[in-house]
């Protein structure tokens, strides 16, 4: 006979299980879209969904390509067993668009009368601003109740410490400095890898600190790139036979700029390496998953709970709301002490 465990023993703690969601706003059926550059992770997010909408007797709407499949109407009903087997797949199942038509009233007025032909009571807008823009303006002139979940690699959006594939994009890109560092290093040779980020150095950052680079340019430091020149100079008289400097997209004239910037000024060879899409790509980190995956779940509660307009977001390990003009309003910055971080340990 097993004996029973002392009186004063921990007790497990009271943890939450899946309880059912009041439904104040009476939602019926949601729609739900992926839009703009794909991130991974997103499939979490749509999986999510539509788990909890079915969990809780919502239905749920796929619309294909973004807002482009919206305003033509490229809608099916989806269920728990179409999301099957998609959380550790990359890309978008839904599909993905940048539309120009949805820029115009017309499209918008189109997309809207597809929602309400398909009865839908409220729609979840996975992407970056630009997305959030497209569903900010169908409220706004249609009363469709939108809720953004943050899914870009760019890490970019204000209300969020971390945007769904930005783990995942860093950890890519991150491989790759490190077998670029293994010719690099046999040849003794700079080598200048570019990172994504049209707008934003985030990815550039971590990357570089992760990545032990000599130097990182991001455009929110739009330093003149001759600075380079002497850090390169000084690296050499220091000993090091190799370098690896990091550049966002979004610096003025790109890692190009900065290599001829090199070669110009010490006469060295340098080799640049434009990482690109294959950023975007690949099985998303389990970061990005659970990301996805809480933020998908508090979207319909949002959308159940009346809310509407914002983008739900994670903050210090809590979900909060962030109205979605203040997602591209207000501007996330990247770490100061990240930066200082990354000159610290250069030398
Ligand atoms: O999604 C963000 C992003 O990957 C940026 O980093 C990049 O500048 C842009 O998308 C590229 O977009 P496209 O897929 O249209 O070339």
């Amino acid at each position: 006979m097993s004996e029973l465990p002392p009186a004063d023993l921990p007790q497990p703690p009271d943890l939450p299980h899946a309880e059912p969601h009041p439904n104040p706003a009476g939602i019926k059926r949601l729609a739900v879209l992926t839009s703009g550059g794909d991130a991974p992770g997103m499939n979490a997010a749509i999986r999510a969904v539509v788990r909890t909408a079915t969990h809780h007797g919502v239905e749920v709407v796929g619309v294909r390509r973004g807002f482009s499949g919206l305003h033509r109407g490229d809608l099916r009903m989806i269920g728990p067993r179409d999301v099957a087997n998609t959380i550790q797949r990359g890309g978008t199942v839904l599909l993905t668009a940048r539309s120009k038509t949805w820029r115009t009233p017309e499209g918008r007025a189109s997309g809207a009368a597809h929602l309400r032909e398909w009865g839908v009571d409220g729609l979840v807008v996975i992407g970056g601003d630009g997305s959030f823009h497209g569903g900010y303006y169908l409220q706004q002139e249609h009363g469709v109740p939108i809720i953004g979940i943050p899914g870009t690699i760019d890490n970019d959006l204000y209300g969020t410490d971390h945007t769904i594939g930005y783990f995942t994009a860093v950890e890519t890109a991150l491989g790759a400095v490190d077998r670029l560092r293994d010719t690099g290093a046999s040849h003794e040779r700079i080598f200048v890898i570019e990172v994504m980020g049209r707008h934003a150095g985030h990815i550039a950052l971590e990357v570089a600190v992760a990545g032990g680079a000599e130097e990182v340019f991001i455009p929110e430091d739009p330093k003149p790139v001759d600075g380079v020149v002497q850090i390169v100079k000084d690296s050499v008289a220091k000993g090091k036979a190799s370098s690896i400097i990091i550049v966002a997209e979004g610096y003025p004239g790109g890692a190009q700029g900065v290599a001829s910037a090199i070669e110009a000024g010490t006469g060295l060879e340098t080799r640049v390496s434009i990482l690109g899409h294959i950023q975007r790509g690949g099985s998303p980190v389990s970061s990005d998953r659970v990301l996805a995956s809480r933020l998908g779940e508090a979207a319909v509660y949002a959308l159940m709970d009346g809310t509407a307009g914002v983008m739900v977001g994670r903050v210090n390990g809590e979900v909060i709301h962030t109205p979605l003009h203040e997602t591209w309003e207000r501007r996330k910055d990247v770490s100061r002490d990240l930066y200082r971080c990354a000159k610290t340990l250069s030398i």
